[in-house]
């Protein structure tokens, strides 16, 4: 059975031609690892390529799927073979950033995939379980364009953001698990005295972008915001915490459900978590402003919720990388995964 699935995927790699695939020897050796018992980093890196390479083929029949599985797609269920990425998605791979949990056997996987359109790519991100070498759990989300998850997005700057956090530096005092599971019980905790160095060169990005942020009146900041670790973040106190912890990378996957509202900004709109009261409270106050210029077209406040994937890195005493990667749904919604 394995084997013969093994074989098909493999068969399967080429004829997709996507660029991410091993080559043949190493799949080779993949396979014979993939029938032993554990799934070391190469095996769990052989997994989210093989879920690529379905979604590419359109095929997610060939995956290995445990009896009974977990999945979402943007945040609400559905069987693989019903979601919208195995219709759309024509390439894809390989990951950009791959953090990857042998203890837990979970990876979180992001890049930016085409659905047919060179000048328009989305961004797939996602997490998968995997037990006994089947996928247990997979939780995917296909941002397409900014509106998604509430304002910054790009899948152009992606690739070249996320190199940088897969090559950290030979000599880093790495983090140990214990210390990665502290920092993602603290990011959305509702009481926590943490205090965290952020490295002067920390990387804070939302769906890919460096945040720029030039303010509702359009007169701030052209240069892009680095990480902070503020008192006032949004909390969520059924946050999923050490969903990936690689140690090896020093990254750490927390998932929170977050509760805010999408203001009008500027010409477009923006997502404002409701922990940020002073950010809401200063959209309220321009938004009267402009109403009584009497400019036309704006956005009435909406409440919403952002199911938050964060990606946080972490070594040398200090968090290297910040990712606050959101998918919205409609007001006070909770999560499929709880
Ligand atoms: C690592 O090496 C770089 C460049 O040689 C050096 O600047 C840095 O201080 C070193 N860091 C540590 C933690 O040893
Ligand atoms: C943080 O809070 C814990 C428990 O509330 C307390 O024991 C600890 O001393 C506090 N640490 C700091 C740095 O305030
Ligand atoms: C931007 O403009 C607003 C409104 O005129 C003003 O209150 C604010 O101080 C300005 N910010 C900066 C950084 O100039
Ligand atoms: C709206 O914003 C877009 C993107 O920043 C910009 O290209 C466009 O000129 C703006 N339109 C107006 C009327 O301000
Ligand atoms: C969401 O929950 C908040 C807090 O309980 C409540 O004030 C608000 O009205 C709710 N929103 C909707 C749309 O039900």
């Amino acid at each position: 059975m394995k084997s013969l699935f093994l074989s098909t995927v493999a068969s399967l790699v080429f004829a997709a031609g996507a660029s991410s695939m091993l080559a043949a020897s190493s799949i080779d050796q993949h396979a014979s690892d993939l029938l032993k018992g554990d799934c070391d980093r190469e095996c769990m890196a052989f997994i989210v390529d093989q879920v690529l390479a379905s979604m590419v083929v359109h095929n997610p029949y060939i995956l290995p799927m445990a009896a009974i599985y977990q999945a979402t797609e943007n945040s609400h269920p559905a069987a693989l073979g019903m979601m919208t990425a195995w219709r759309t998605v024509t390439e894809a791979g390989p990951p950009s950033l791959l953090a990857i949990d042998t203890t837990q056997g979970s990876a979180y996987f992001a890049l930016d995939v085409s659905e047919g359109s060179d000048t328009e790519r989305s961004i797939l991100r996602g997490r998968v379980k995997v037990v006994n070498q089947e996928i247990t759990e997979l939780e995917v989300f296909i941002n397409r364009y900014r509106g998604d998850h509430g304002f910054s997005f790009s899948a152009a700057e992606l690739p070249s953001n996320y190199e940088a956090l897969m090559s950290p530096p030979d000599n880093r005092t790495k983090a140990s698990r214990a210390a990665l599971t502290a920092l993602s019980e603290a990011l959305f905790a509702t009481s926590s005295n943490m205090s965290v160095r952020v490295d002067a060169n920390c990387q804070f990005t939302e769906i890919g972008w460096k945040v720029i942020d030039t303010g509702t009146y359009n007169n701030e900041t052209t240069t892009p915001l680095s990480c902070s670790w503020p008192s006032d973040h949004p909390t969520d106190e059924n946050a999923r915490v050490g969903l990936v912890i690689d140690e090896k990378l020093g990254f750490v996957v927390t998932s929170g459900m977050i509760q805010g509202k999408v203001y009008p900004y500027q010409n477009v709109s923006a997502f404002i978590p409701d922990a940020m009261t002073s950010s809401q409270e200063a959209q309220n106050v321009w938004l009267n402003e402009v109403k009584a210029r009497g400019v036309k077209g704006l956005l009435a406040p909406t409440e919403a919720t952002g199911e938050t994937l964060e990606v946080l890195q972490y070594y040398n005493d200090a968090l290297q990388t910040m990712q606050i990667n959101v998918y919205m749904s409609g007001p006070n919604m909770t999560s499929a995964w709880l």
